[in-house]
Parts: structure tokens; sequence; C-alpha cells
């Protein structure tokens, strides 16, 4: 993560400017790097929908100073909001609540709600203080064309919108600390349905009972129609181009010889000890390791021509929830693919 003493105090003057002007502004967070617009400039948020190649119905996440007034954002906000964020913020944990009635509805896709967040990553505080005198809102997903792999860092968001001209900066903050999306939750319902964890993240559920006594369920979106909707939580999500299979370090040694064999060409994402394939990262073995690297270890995976990539199944235990939630969404679609590349002769088509 950058330190303080890196901002360059005219880029981020200059960011701020771009983004009351309308324009699309990158930036980095601790999570990964966000593509921000007006939040209150309805037009400059759907050209964050048109960048993107997004649904206009998928809400976005508000990013606030840490001296932001969330009354100005939201209503009807329970105690137990502000409790979490005087626990968490800044730093990476999205409260959704009822969105207050002056704030336009572009940022929600239409959905009666808000997605809070103040994140921690000093260029991101720098650019929330300079932007309206630190009063406004920067609505940002994450900076990445809909579907694909989250960016965390500066080179992965020009990868993604370099050749358009829709993006007017990006600003370099390094890489993102913790390397996946930030934990969401619902808290729009809470009478009714209690705290609910639409996206598991670095701000695990126990660390949010712990503050507001009451363990977040898991989303009933399936059956309730009235529930926020999540692109996060599409199925099929944080996808590189290339196939993603998940398997057990056992069955994954196993696959790969026979994969060798048939002259298939795998790229593996792993942590123990395995044989050489045609591309490997070698990722630390601990939860939070292990998503500080994810994405650019998937992206560096995809960039190397291989007709697979091969990523050893993490632990199943809490602490792995928001690895294995990306990890799953990523190789979602591929079932069957592993099988099918053993079965096809790999010189022909
Ligand atoms: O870590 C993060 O959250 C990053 C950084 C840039 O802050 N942002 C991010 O944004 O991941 P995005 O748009 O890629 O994912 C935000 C998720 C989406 O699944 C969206 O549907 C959900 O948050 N979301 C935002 N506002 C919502 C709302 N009012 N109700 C339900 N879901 C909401
Ligand atoms: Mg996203």
């Amino acid at each position: 993560m950058s330190s303080v003493e890196n901002i360059d105090p005219a880029a981020i003057e200059g960011a701020a400017r771009a983004l009351e002007a309308g324009a699309l502004v990158a930036f980095p967070t601790e999570t990964v790097y966000g593509l921000g617009a007006d939040a209150e400039n309805p037009a400059a948020v759907s050209a964050i929908y048109a960048a993107k190649g997004r649904p206009q119905d998928h809400p976005v996440i508000v990013h606030l100073a840490p001296e932001a007034d969330i009354a100005h954002w939201a209503c009807e906000i329970p105690p137990e909001a502000h409790a979490l964020a005087e626990a968490f913020w800044p730093g990476p944990l999205t409260m959704i609540l009822k969105r207050a009635p002056n704030i336009p509805d572009a940022v929600s896709g239409g959905q009666d709600t808000v997605g809070l967040r103040c994140p921690s990553h000093p260029v991101a505080i720098a650019l929330l203080r300079a932007f309206k005198g630190g009063q406004g809102g920067v609505a940002a997903p994450s900076a990445n064309k809909f579907g694909h792999v989250s960016p965390t860092t500066a080179q992965h968001v020009r990868d993604e919108f370099g050749a358009d001209g829709s993006v007017a900066l990006v600003l370099d903050g390094g890489a993102s600390q913790v390397g996946i999306e930030s934990t969401i939750v619902d808290l729009s319902r809470l009478a009714t349905h209690g705290p609910v964890l639409l996206r598991p993240g670095h701000v695990s559920a126990e660390a949010i009972a712990a503050v507001i006594d009451q363990v977040p369920g898991a989303p009933d979106a399936q059956c309730d129609p009235t529930a926020p909707r999540a692109s996060g939580t599409l199925e099929s999500h944080y996808a590189p181009h290339t196939p993603v299979a998940m398997q057990d370090t056992a069955t994954l040694a196993q696959t790969l010889a026979r994969m060798l064999e048939a002259g298939r060409k795998v790229a593996l994402i792993h942590y123990s000890d395995l044989p050489a394939a045609h591309a490997a990262e070698r990722l630390p073995a601990t939860p939070a390791g292990f998503a500080h690297a994810l994405y650019a270890a998937l992206r560096a995976m995809d960039g190397k021509g291989a007709d697979l990539i091969l990523v050893e199944s993490p632990p199943q235990d809490g602490a792995w929830l928001g690895v294995n939630d990306r990890l799953r969404r990523a190789a979602h679609g591929s079932t069957g693919i592993v099988h099918g590349l053993l079965n096809r002769d790999a010189s022909g088509m």
C-alpha cells in the first residue's frame, strides 16, 4: 500500500476536479481499484455503466470520506450501522442502507437502498477529501469490464480501459493490500431479516457479529424478490478468459500429469509443492496472503495461452470464505472442462 508521503497533491486535485466535471477517474482502494464518478451526477454514473458494459439495474457502492455525514446518503439508519462504521471504517466493509430521498436512484439501479463504504487507502481518502470539499460521494464499482477479474494495480486498470478513452485518469496507489472486494452487509431490512451477508470479504461475519451481537445471515435473493440485488453475487463473475477449474491437491496432481500427457497447457495457481506446469503462480498459504495475490495471479495466468487455469482448492474453513467465494465464481461454467480437454485431441480442433 502506498504511504501518505507518496501522495501527489497535484494529481489528487486534478482527479477531484475531473470528478466534479463529470469525468470518470480510476483510483486505488485497499480492496481493489474503483472506477469513480460523482454519485450525485446521474450522467456521470451512467458513464460508468457504459464503460464497464454493465447492466443499468446493478447498483454501485458510494465511497465517502471519513468525515462524511452518512445521514446525507441514507435514512432510517439503525444504531448497528453506526457501530459497524465506528469499528470498521475506514476499511473494507460496505453497508447497504435505506437510500435518502434526495439521492439519485442511478447509484442504486432503481432500488430503495444505497451501498456506502469509507475506504482506508490513503490515496482514496485524499481523493474523497478533495472532491467537493469532502462532502461528496464517489460512486465506484471495481474498475474492470463487467464479469471480468477486478483490478488490484493501476496497470490492471489500464489493461481494462486503456484503449477506449472512457476513463479520464488512473491514480496509481500501488498494489491493493486486501486484494478482494469489500465485505457487503445488508442492514436495510434489519427489523424483518436481520443483517445479511451479501458478499464475504476481509471483514468476516464473526467480526461483524462481535460488534452488533447478531450473526449476519446468508442471502435469500432467490426466494425474496425484494432483497437487494448484488452483481458480485452472480454465479459467474470475477472470471478470466481462460477456463478455470478448482481441484483438491491430490486430484490436481493427477490432472496435471494427465493434461501433460494429452498435450494440454495448464497454468497453475497453487500454494503446495506441485510438479511444474506450462506456467504457475505459487501464492502464500494464508487467506490474507492468497487474497492479496489472487487477482494478479489470475490475470497473469490468463495471459499464458493455456488451455486451462487449474487452481488448488483452498481449505473450506471460514477464514477462506472470501477467497473461496471469488474462486467459485471465477470457475463457474467450467464444469466438465477438465474432462473435455482430456478427451479431445490437443493437436486437432
Ligand atoms: O471493494 C469494493 O467493494 C470495490 C471497491 C472499488 O470499493 N467495489 C466493488 O464494486 O467491488 P462492485 O460494483 O464491483 O461491486 C459492488 C457490489 C455489487 O455486487 C453491487 O450489486 C453491490 O455491491 N451493491 C451496491 N449497492 C448496492 C445496493 N444498494 N444494494 C445491493 N447491492 C449493492
Ligand atoms: Mg466488480
